[in-house]
């Protein structure tokens, strides 16, 4: 079995090195990766990656969110796979296109991984912009396609919400990764901020996730590694439980 902290992501959501290695450094043993995303890579590039990668704990994560033309995301990617990350994200966006790109940039020497729809976007929000019918009354429909054309075109897995890991699971099969944000324990729900499509740890688990990427609900603990400790027995909880 997995043990629970490796089903932990956290994201670096900070600006200096000094903040980010503050939570390495907190954190580097009880969780499985570090998320690295646009905040942190605009201000310090790829020395955070290699810097975190030194310190020999959790692993890298890095969350670009590339959306471009084919050719621009291929190069990109040539550049990646050098930094020695674990993930790397692309929206799945509206053509496999770019997703191939990628996955022929990556080389075999990174997880390619498509972001679906964001878990802070809404079934109004995607009414409003004037997809299809099917699609705003059934989320569920426009990830999973999303996530069988990121499938299709070679990557190792998706990014999506804990409510679409079942059909994801069920549909593309049980390697097809689910890395799951908007995760919210039930002593954090007090809180309310961006995300909408929320489930709690255990109910990610229980849905099929892979990886939980939880932010927020650790940072602004008042006892940040209590808190982890906290999601990690959720997490274990329900592997035990779930086990066939
Ligand atoms: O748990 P919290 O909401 O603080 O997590 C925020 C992090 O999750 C951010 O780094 C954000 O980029 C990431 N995220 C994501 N995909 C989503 C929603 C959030 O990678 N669909």
């Amino acid at each position: 079995m997995k043990p629970a902290k490796d089903y932990i992501i956290f994201p670096l959501d900070v600006s200096s090195m000094e903040a980010a290695m503050k939570w390495v450094e907190l954190l580097g043993d009880r969780v499985g990766l570090f998320k690295i995303g646009l905040e942190l890579f605009i201000r310090l590039g790829p020395a955070v990656v290699r810097t975190i990668n030194e310190t020999g704990g959790a692993g890298v994560f890095l969350d670009l969110k590339l959306h471009d033309i084919p050719n621009t995301v291929n190069r990109a990617m040539r550049g990646i796979v050098d930094l020695g990350v674990k993930f790397v994200t692309v929206h799945c966006g509206d053509s496999p296109r770019m997703l191939e790109a990628a996955v022929e940039g990556s080389q075999g020497k990174v997880d390619v991984l498509g972001v679906t729809v964001l878990t802070s976007v809404s079934p109004g929000d995607i009414k409003a912009i004037g997809y299809r019918q099917d699609y705003y009354s059934d989320m569920n429909r426009l990830v999973l396609d999303k996530a069988a054309m990121a499938r299709d075109a070679g990557c190792a897995g998706v990014v999506c919400s804990g409510l679409e890991a079942p059909g994801i699971k069920s549909r593309l099969g049980p390697k097809f990764t689910a890395v799951i944000p908007g995760i919210r324990p039930l002593w954090s729900l007090h809180r309310k901020d961006d995300q909408e499509r929320v489930v709690t740890p255990a109910a990610a688990v229980r849905n099929g996730a892979d990886y939980l990427v939880i932010g927020r609900p650790i940072r602004d603990a008042d006892q940040p590694v209590q808190a982890v400790k906290m999601v990690a027995d959720e997490i274990r909880d329900a592997v035990q439980s779930h086990r066939p």
